[in-house]
């Protein structure tokens, strides 16, 4: 029996005259009385193969069974394709149906499906074009976070998904627990007791890793993670998951400077790295994004496509802002001047809305912008204090269609300033100790940001919504697969 190859290789280096065996879902079968043309995914490429099946030779009653979604094994010569467009064709000697699909039953049908429906049957949407194209540029994406980071010496750590700390302070966290829901044990003043759960105290699903990554940084000198993060923040947007990845490098030694340039680069690898390894795919992409932008008004559609959009970031310096600079821009701005802005921005302070991330992105510089300075007031605990006494060096990097892509800062290394701030903000101290005695011990100046991982694939794959772009999306009222 031939051994079976993926279709990529057969596509790519096609032998042929040689006997191979193919495995994968039909997508159309059509022909007539003599003849069958089969096309057949195996999800390793966007392409298909084109099987040819002489009706004298296979069985009618198994070509019956060859219905759009089946799963067939099928043996053959490779020979060149007569037909326009395809390279290969499989000459069929045999045939097998491993897994029938009912036309009556099977929901994708060749045919034009909405985003919205494809989310209803996530079981079944990596069968499409679309998500098969997102879910390998999805692959390409995490291996090259790896391999940015591997070839800059920084080492890759585990943080832990179960944390007794709240991390970003938002308080927006999912509870894990064993006690009985119905019948929890009562402290005396009748609460929760929650000495009496499995860790001994409340717990929750990590908002992030950047705590565990600062201990971390602070023996090996550059770490990152890459690890799924929580938030039970009710937001029903098209940018906003309950459960999505986040990558958070953190480095010994850096200054906000430092780090800022480091997330620039780092997009920038990215950005490459895709058009080098996904062009197939991100052609698909670009092609159905402009196809999608169609039906929309000249203002609306894109600027400029897909790739036009991923090179522009490769080639174009980001834009460094202070916060200070950017709410005169946005207070002097048309749309907050016509009281367009749904938020009116008229004092420095204030926390910036994504309708203000969107305008300095996409209408004031079109191009990122990395905002940094921002006011102590909106931002965590750890940020390190400027001298202003009203600032701390955080930085978030803005993308267009998107608004913040990344959140980072350089941290606050000195002891008595950290542990100030901790008590203004009533942060449990017992949660905290192991942090502090970092900056009693050893402390250095550190700094860290974090990527949002489907926020990354929005911009990469052109998808509009966040939960096109993760195979299983969690958000408000919605856990389902
Ligand atoms: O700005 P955030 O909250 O920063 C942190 O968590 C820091 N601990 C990072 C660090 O300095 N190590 O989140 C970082 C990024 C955001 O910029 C955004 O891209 C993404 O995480 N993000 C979300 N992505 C999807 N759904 C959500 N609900 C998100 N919340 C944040
Ligand atoms: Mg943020």
């Amino acid at each position: 029996m031939a051994k079976r190859a993926k279709i990529k290789d057969l596509l790519l280096n096609p032998k042929f005259g040689a006997e191979t065996n193919v495995k994968g879902w039909v997508r159309t079968k059509r022909g007539n009385k003599n003849i069958a043309f089969i096309a057949i995914n195996d999800g390793s490429t966007i392409h298909n193969i084109q099987a040819v099946a002489d009706l004298e030779k296979v069985d009618e009653t198994l070509i019956k069974l060859v219905t759009t979604g089946a799963c067939i094994s099928v043996t053959g010569e490779i020979v060149e394709s007569q037909g326009k467009g395809q390279s290969v064709d499989l000459l069929v000697s045999e045939l097998v149906v491993l897994g029938e699909a009912s036309a009556e039953e099977y929901p994708l049908q060749p045919k034009k499906h909405s985003l919205e429906f494809l989310r209803e049957i996530a079981h079944l949407r990596p069968r499409t074009n679309t998500f098969g194209a997102i879910f390998r540029v999805r692959h390409a994406m995490i291996f090259a976070v790896h391999k940015f980071f591997n070839e800059k010496g920084f080492y890759n750590l585990h943080t832990p998904i179960i944390t007794g700390s709240d991390a970003e302070g938002a308080g927006e966290m999912f509870r894990v627990t064993t006690l009985d829901s119905e019948n929890p044990p009562k402290t005396e003043e009748g609460k929760v007791d929650f000495s009496r759960d499995f860790f001994g105290h409340e717990t929750n699903l990590t908002v992030s890793g950047q705590l565990e990554g600062e201990l971390a940084a602070l023996a090996l000198s550059d770490i990152y993670t890459f690890g799924p993060t929580f938030r039970a923040e009710n937001s029903n947007t098209s940018r906003h998951l309950a459960e999505f990845w986040m990558i958070e490098p953190e480095m010994a030694f850096y200054d906000l400077n430092d780090n800022m340039d480091l997330a620039e680069e780092f997009l920038k690898y990215l950005a490459k790295y895709a058009m080098e390894h996904c062009m197939e795919d991100l052609d698909f992409l670009n092609t159905r994004l402009l196809d999608e932008e169609k039906n929309l008004k000249q203002e609306e559609r894109s600027e400029l496509s897909l790739i036009e959009r991923l090179q522009f970031v490769v080639d174009n310096d980001f834009e460094q802002v202070s916060y200070t600079e950017a709410i005169d821009i946005l207070k002097n701005s048309k749309p907050n001047k016509r009281k367009r802005f749904k938020y009116l921005i008229n004092e420095w302070g204030i926390d910036l809305q994504s309708e203000h991330e969107r305008f300095l992105v996409e209408k004031h510089f079109k191009k990122p912008v990395v905002l940094y300075n921002y006011p102590k007031n909106i931002k965590a605990f750890y940020m390190r204090q400027n001298d202003d006494g009203k600032t701390v060096r955080a930085m978030d990097i803005l993308f267009p269609g998107i608004g913040e892509i990344v959140g980072g800062s350089q941290r606050e290394e000195r002891y008595n300033v950290l542990k100030t701030r901790i008590d203004e903000m009533d942060i449990p101290e017992e949660s905290m100790w192991w942090y502090l005695e970092t900056r009693k011990f050893g402390t250095a100046p550190h700094s860290g940001f974090g990527l949002g991982f489907e926020r990354w694939m929005i911009f990469v794959t052109g998808m509009k919504n966040i939960r096109d772009v993760i195979p299983f999306p969690r958000t408000p009222g919605s856990a389902e697969f």
